[in-house]
């Protein structure tokens, strides 16, 4: 054979020119590592982070009209004569819309709905009573809302060192809110955040059946900005706990039972882009705002009818085939079906939260 393919060619790069491609790209790399330093230590964390510890998924079954008896078999349950008392427990930010959506949706089959606000959010920024000036719009629970108001003085604000303090102390008035609401032992609590939102069957499934685990998560369907971005099923810190005097009020890992399609949760669902921004700052994720741009209205209004991500950040996955398969915008959907009633007989109240409706009205 005569053809013999050239075979010094990887030997023939020139120094001079190795060294001048080192001099290009180190930079490039430092600064790709300083201003997306962030973007690449979350598109690692398959190498660095482990995903909690999996929860087992109890099977959930539903259909209209199939009877409690027949649904509490089904889970190995059985059912009990009367229904168990349901409290609705939440620690309250600024998502009123959503909360009156919660609250028109579980209303038939709530004793009391427990409700705590403070004057300034866990991580020390001050915030108006937002519940208790819109108490009007919630006539129809009237009698059955247990509200406490937590103060912070100002002067603490400064001196507050890790929010953790505060949450903790929402959660102690949280707890005795509950016992001044009438709660006893048997009845079912609810702990979550206004935006998770139980389904009614689920809730009835866990007043009606007894065998029930007495702390149970529940699995949520994960939407973003609307109900026209579904994410996943990856929401699970709210529970229902079979009440007793051990019980304390947490929104953390509680139990290794969780419920599988129990309900929805809804980030960033607000009517306002001016509620957005101040979620964005006032919580648990400010140290994502990392630019003066990331609150601008404009960009905030066209990051959320594209189904963009508002901190510029990656999807928090565990392995590189989940998080190279979320990366990008939220697909759209166009399905209003499966969501809650009170969202589809208020349908243009809350036209914001159905597909079509990403563009948000100003107050
Ligand atoms: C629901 O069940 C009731 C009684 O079992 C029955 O009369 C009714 O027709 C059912 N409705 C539907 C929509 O299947
Ligand atoms: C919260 O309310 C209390 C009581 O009205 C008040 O003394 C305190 O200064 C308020 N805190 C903030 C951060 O506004």
């Amino acid at each position: 054979m005569a053809f013999r393919p050239p075979r010094s060619t990887p030997r023939r790069v020139p120094p001079r020119f190795l060294f001048l491609a080192i001099l290009i790209l180190v930079p490039i790399c430092l600064i790709g590592v300083f201003f997306h330093g962030r973007k690449v230590t979350y598109f690692l964390r398959p190498l660095w982070d482990t995903p909690p510890p999996p929860f087992e998924r109890l099977p959930h079954y539903y259909a209209e009209n199939v009877s409690m008896d027949h649904l509490c078999q089904l889970h190995g349950w059985s059912l009990r004569s009367e229904p168990r008392q349901v409290f609705d427990g939440i620690i309250f930010n600024n998502e009123i819309d959503l909360l009156e959506l919660r609250w028109r949706e579980l209303n038939p089959y709530i004793s009391k709905f427990v409700i705590l606000e403070s004057n300034a959010t866990f991580t020390g920024i001050p915030k108006p009573l937002v519940f208790t000036s819109n108490l009007d719009r919630f006539k129809f629970a009237e009698g059955r809302i247990v509200n406490g108001v937590l103060p912070v003085p100002s002067s603490r604000l400064k001196s507050l060192k890790d929010p953790f303090d505060l949450e903790a102390e929402h959660r102690r008035a949280m707890n005795g809110l509950l016992r001044r609401a009438g709660i006893s032992t048997g009845d079912v609590l609810i702990m979550s955040d206004t935006d998770e939102i139980p389904s009614p069957h689920t809730i009835k499934l866990l007043q009606w059946c007894d065998g029930v685990p007495p702390v149970l998560h529940l699995e949520l369907k994960h939407y973003m900005y609307s109900f026209e971005f579904p994410v996943d099923y990856s929401s699970w810190r709210a529970t229902a706990h079979n009440y007793n005097s051990g019980t304390h009020y947490r929104h953390s890992r509680q139990s290794d039972f969780i419920l599988s399609d129990a309900g929805w949760h809804c980030s960033f669902c607000f009517r306002y882009v001016h509620e957005i921004a101040f979620k964005m700052t006032a919580y648990s994720h400010a140290d994502r705002v990392r630019r003066r741009e990331f609150l601008n209205p404009e960009r905030i209004q066209k990051l959320i009818c594209r189904g963009d991500d508002l901190f510029d950040m990656l999807p928090e996955e565990y392995s590189f085939q989940e998080l190279i398969k979320k990366m990008g915008p939220i697909p759209k959907s166009a399905s209003a079906v499966h969501l809650p009633a009170s969202l589809i007989e208020n349908a243009d109240k809350f036209r914001f939260l159905l597909p079509g409706g990403c563009v948000r009205e100003s107050p």
